[in-house]
């Protein structure tokens, strides 16, 4: 447990400012493993980029839900559907998680959710292309799902407790999620010619964008060397890329799916797969709010906000009124 007073000391005599010798010892801290807590002193730039990513990822879990959302009432047996039902929940759940991780860092809910409407905070590309095929949703599980779970478990290591803490169960999770999709697809691949060609034209859909949703190159990635100072990010975007790419094109070749990647093959040397180059313009641009289904996805969440203002309300009156309960017994 890395211990310090909040409060701002004052200058040494020799004028140096304390907060650096502060910053020196928390840095020498976190890389030797302390875990950071919510009371802890800590510098603003590690709160301030924990609240980018924490409340980003928290988005990323809620947007997320609305893909596969869209596949619940169409399941195509009571089986898939309660499997589809469960993985959709917990991914509302990881959000909760998250952003109740967040707020340890003294910021509001709303407030983050009002970055999210109004275009001030990011959330994964990858929630910003359309579920075409029932394939979609068992291409999300196994593709998009296996790529969280090949950056969420280094985050388990992160340095902020609640985050490291969050992820622990939200990756057990994730698993669920990785095997149903891997499972379903098994079961298309072994049906019918339409099955298996609706499951290529998934992944040739898919494939891509979950490459990039590990973020830009390492050499473009904005926070990944202060993030690695800081002991959040434990590797970087361009290891879990290839990490990703590593696992999965064997699994792939067990499927029995082509990636749409010509240049995919063994190198020996390396010890690694060749992957072709990836289309940082379409990542940009989605990125930047001109995917498929931005606006649409944007546009669903500010809806739900504006038509579950009532609950909240409640939810505050019967908190307030249990308060009141409390206090005259
Ligand atoms: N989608 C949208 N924005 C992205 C992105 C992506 N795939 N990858 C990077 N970016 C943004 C970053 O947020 C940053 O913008 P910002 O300064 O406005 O925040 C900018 O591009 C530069 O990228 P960096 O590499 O410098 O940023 P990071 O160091 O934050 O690395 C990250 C990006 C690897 C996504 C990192 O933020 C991270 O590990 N986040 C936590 C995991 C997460 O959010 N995963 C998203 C998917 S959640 C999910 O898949 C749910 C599952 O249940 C399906």
């Amino acid at each position: 447990m890395y211990n310090q007073s909040l409060d701002k000391g004052p200058l040494k005599d020799d004028g140096r400012d304390q907060d650096e010798d502060r910053r020196i010892e928390f840095e020498h801290n976190v890389l030797a493993g302390y875990t950071v807590e919510p009371k802890d002193w800590m510098p603003e730039g590690y709160r301030k980029t924990l609240i980018r990513q924490m409340s980003q990822h928290a988005h990323s879990e809620v947007i997320g839900m609305l893909p596969e959302g869209d596949w619940i009432l169409r399941a195509p047996t009571l089986k898939r559907k309660a499997i589809l039902l469960a993985k959709v929940q917990d991914e509302g759940g990881h959000g909760l998680y998250l952003y109740s991780a967040t707020e340890t860092l003294g910021v509001s809910r709303d407030l983050l959710y009002e970055d999210l409407l109004h275009g001030r905070a990011k959330y994964s590309s990858i929630f910003n292309y359309p579920t075409l095929s029932w394939a979609d949703v068992g291409v999300i599980g196994w593709l998009v799902d296996g790529a969280a779970i090949m950056n969420q478990i280094p985050l388990t290591q992160c340095s902020y407790g609640p985050y490291a803490r969050a992820m622990v169960r939200i990756c057990k999770e994730e698993s669920f999620h990785q095997r149903q999709g891997f499972e379903l697809l098994n079961e298309m691949m072994n049906g019918s010619e339409k099955q298996k060609e609706m499951v290529q034209n998934s992944v040739n859909r898919w494939w891509w964008p979950t490459v990039m949703m590990f973020g830009p190159e390492d050499k473009d990635s904005v926070h990944s060397k202060e993030s690695r100072t800081w002991g959040i990010k434990r590797v970087t975007n361009d290891e879990l890329r290839q990490n990703f790419i590593d696992v999965t094109v064997p699994q792939a070749e067990i499927l029995g799916v082509d990636l749409p990647d010509p240049d995919i093959r063994w190198n020996e040397e390396r010890g690694h797969y060749d992957f072709g180059e990836v289309d940082w313009t379409e990542f940009w641009r989605v990125v930047s709010g001109h995917g498929p289904c931005n606006r649409d996805r944007i546009e669903a969440k500010r809806k739900a906000w504006e038509e579950g203002v009532w609950v909240r309300e409640a939810i505050m009156a019967h908190a307030l009124n249990e308060k009141v309960v409390d206090r005259h017994g």
